[in-house]
């Protein structure tokens, strides 16, 4: 079913937002649900691990490129404060340093060093104040051979295929270093105030590259079986519990599929999710190889990664992130059972108010993003991240 709205039948509206910034919705494709959807299983209340959150709409770590001399700026606070006063019940942070080595850019926002705990606490603190019910947990991070502004480095010399240049294979004490690192910054996200953490093991990031068959081959203690390629999960895992105590949630974020002959696909994804799930990991977010796909606009094109993650058989509860953007369509997953959480990056920066605007059946039951991508072009260009739809590339 094409879920397309002819453009003569368009209608749009305007908000405001605490940024300033200007969210265009389209106000006719949903309209005859002008009712309140309090009733839907995606507005009830959901669990991951300790945490009771409001519903099962959840922000995905989306980087806010706003860095700069070691704090936070403004514009990145306010990003938090639209986000939590828009309904969502849990909110991923963008993806995080946990050390220098392992920086994105020169604009990723860092936590390898406790003299950053005071500028990450103005994010979790906005959204506390923001809302009192809404959790927000720290992605952290280590871009492996994806770097802009480190060495490339992987746990192997084998490069994802879209890279041109061999990594440097990690030793096995660096590795040990990195996991020490991720242990590390799980406190201090925890000394910050977060709710919780998220390992970012996914799009081609160190660890995911540690979980992957094609990029992994290593012979030491992280390689050579699925136990061991998970080994570094586990091994992290192991070393903050103790830092953060037991009601501190540690999520992961996963690649089902890495697109690549002899990586992680939709045979091996459900074996390689279990053993993940035994590491002790509490709930699993499910991404993987091209996250951020380009004008999605029928409704086979959405949700894109749900195939994967139907096909887990975990205790843990799954988030589901990849082009989710009609709210009855998440509904009827949602009452399956099967994903209990979506996920949401671009239709939350186009719009902070989705969560309500969709629960108070306000406007189009689609989200009003149209996947352009311009955000994540001008991310890469390092200006700050939020919708430029109505700007020029
Ligand atoms: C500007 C931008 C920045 C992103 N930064 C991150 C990140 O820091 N960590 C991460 O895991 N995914 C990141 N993503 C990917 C999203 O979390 C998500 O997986 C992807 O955009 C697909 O979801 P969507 O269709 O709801 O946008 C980013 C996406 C965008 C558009």
């Amino acid at each position: 079913m094409d879920l397309r709205v002819p453009t003569t039948r368009r209608r749009f509206f305007v908000t405001a937002t605490a940024t300033g910034t200007l969210c265009r919705l389209d106000n006719s494709a949903g309209a005859a649900a002008a009712s309140s959807r309090n009733s839907y299983r995606v507005f009830s209340e959901g669990r991951i691990a300790g945490w009771r959150l409001k519903n099962r709409l959840v922000r995905s770590a989306t980087a806010e490129n706003a860095w700069r001399d070691g704090a936070i700026t403004e514009e990145g606070v306010n990003l938090y404060r639209d986000l939590a006063a828009g309904g969502v019940g849990l909110i991923m942070t963008g993806h995080m340093g946990v050390m220098p080595q392992g920086r994105a850019s020169d604009l990723q926002t860092c936590i390898d060093d406790d003299r950053f705990i005071g500028s990450l606490r103005k994010i979790a603190a906005v959204v506390r104040a923001t809302s009192k019910d809404c959790k927000v947990a720290a992605q952290l991070a280590h871009a492996g051979m994806q770097g802009q502004a480190t060495e490339r480095v992987g746990p192997t010399e084998t490069p994802w295929p879209r890279l041109k240049n061999k990594p440097r294979a990690l030793t096995t004490k660096e590795v040990e270093a990195i996991v020490a690192a991720f242990a590390q910054a799980a406190r201090r996200a925890k000394e910050a105030g977060f709710d919780g953490v998220q390992l970012h093991a996914a799009h081609g990031y160190l660890l995911s590259s540690f979980l992957s068959p094609y990029t992994n081959a290593r012979t030491d203690k992280y390689g050579g079986s699925l136990e061991k390629r998970v080994a570094v999960i586990r091994e992290i895992v192991e070393q903050a519990r103790p830092l953060v105590g037991p009601d501190f949630p540690i999520l992961i974020k996963v690649n089902c599929d890495d697109l690549v002959a002899g990586g992680i696909d939709i045979g091996n994804f459900p074996q390689l999710a279990g053993e993940i799930e035994r590491a002790g990991v509490q709930a699993m977010e499910v991404s993987g190889n091209n996250p951020i796909r380009e004008k999605i606009s029928t409704a086979e094109e959405q949700s894109y990664f749900l195939k994967h993650a139907r096909a887990l058989q975990l205790k843990i509860p799954v988030i589901l992130t990849g082009g989710n953007r009609s709210v009855e369509r998440l509904e009827q997953m949602a009452k399956v059972g099967r994903p209990q959480f979506f996920g949401f990056a671009r239709p939350l920066l186009r719009e902070p108010d989705l969560p309500a605007r969709w629960r108070e059946g306000r406007g189009a039951s689609d989200a009003a993003c149209i996947s352009c991508n311009r955000c994540i072009r001008a991310y890469g260009k390092g200006l700050s991240t939020r919708c430029r739809v109505d700007e020029a590339d």
